[in-house]
């Protein structure tokens, strides 16, 4: 089993609202469906949808009373569903057979954190040979009404409750640097011992992402390395990098790994 997240920077275009990248989705169908992989969840971002929206209705802050947050709620998980349809479409077209699940159909928060999680609809999707399709959602939440999940922490959790060997999260840079990629002279980690990656968050403090960017990213993936399960950080906007890190092959990016 493995769990691709792909990223909301690579599947949209982040300085235009409501902009899905076409071609760039196209590709990556290619790279899954030519890799024969049946055992996958796929879960994606939010990028120009999903973000966007959110920050515009500002669910990022706190909002009180709670009331007062249902039409950025609605907008914002309906926005992740208008990409996921878009997603579902030129994926189909492809030949994958993919089936679209929302997270807050399926699961429940607490405090921000995946709390309860019903998985039958994707364990039934498996044994019928389709390949469920997830997103970064707003979901319900026991203490603060709704939060915003991330699609990194369903790819997490998921991977968790399936117990899945690698996790591949497809992004729009190369992998993790240990400067600020824009400047001169950073380099890419090829590979990042779990035991340094505060050392690395410097790097990607100023970001602006409604659910933490880099930062986040990496501490979901930290708990996987816990569990032992591979994870890849690699570039979706280059062509073949989705196809070898799922087939096992070198590649270039950051692979996390255990102290
Ligand atoms: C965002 O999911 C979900 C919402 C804003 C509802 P992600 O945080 O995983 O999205 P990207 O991949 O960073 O764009």
């Amino acid at each position: 089993m493995i769990v691709v997240k792909l990223g909301g920077s690579v599947i949209t275009d982040k300085s235009k609202p409501l902009s899905f990248n076409e071609d760039v989705s196209r590709r990556l169908a290619d790279e899954i469906l030519s890799t024969g992989l049946k055992d996958v969840i796929l879960v994606h971002g939010g990028g120009s949808f999903g973000h966007y929206i959110a920050s515009t209705y500002g669910l990022n802050k706190v909002v009180k009373p709670i009331s007062q947050a249902t039409p950025g709620l609605l907008e914002t998980h309906m926005s992740m569903r208008r990409l996921t349809d878009r997603l579902v479409s030129v994926f189909s077209s492809k030949g994958l057979r993919i089936y679209p699940i929302s997270a807050s159909s399926i699961m429940v928060a607490r405090r921000g954190r995946i709390d309860s999680i019903y998985l039958e609809p994707i364990k039934l999707s498996f044994k019928i040979g389709l390949i469920p399709l997830l997103h970064g959602d707003v979901v319900f939440d026991y203490e603060d009404g709704f939060s915003i999940v991330s699609g990194d922490q369903v790819a997490v959790r998921l991977a968790l409750e399936f117990k899945a060997h690698k996790v591949i999260f497809v992004v729009d840079v190369d992998g993790v640097y240990d400067r600020d990629p824009r400047s001169e002279g950073a380099s890419l980690i090829r590979e990042l011992k779990i035991e340094f990656l505060e050392e690395i968050f410097p790097v990607y403090s100023g970001s602006i992402d409604v659910t933490g960017g880099m930062i986040s990213k990496l501490r979901e993936a930290s708990i996987l390395i816990e569990k032992g399960i591979e994870v890849y950080i690699i570039n979706g906007l280059k062509p073949g990098r989705l196809y070898r890190a799922i087939m096992g092959f070198d590649v270039e990016g950051t692979r996390l790994i255990g102290g």
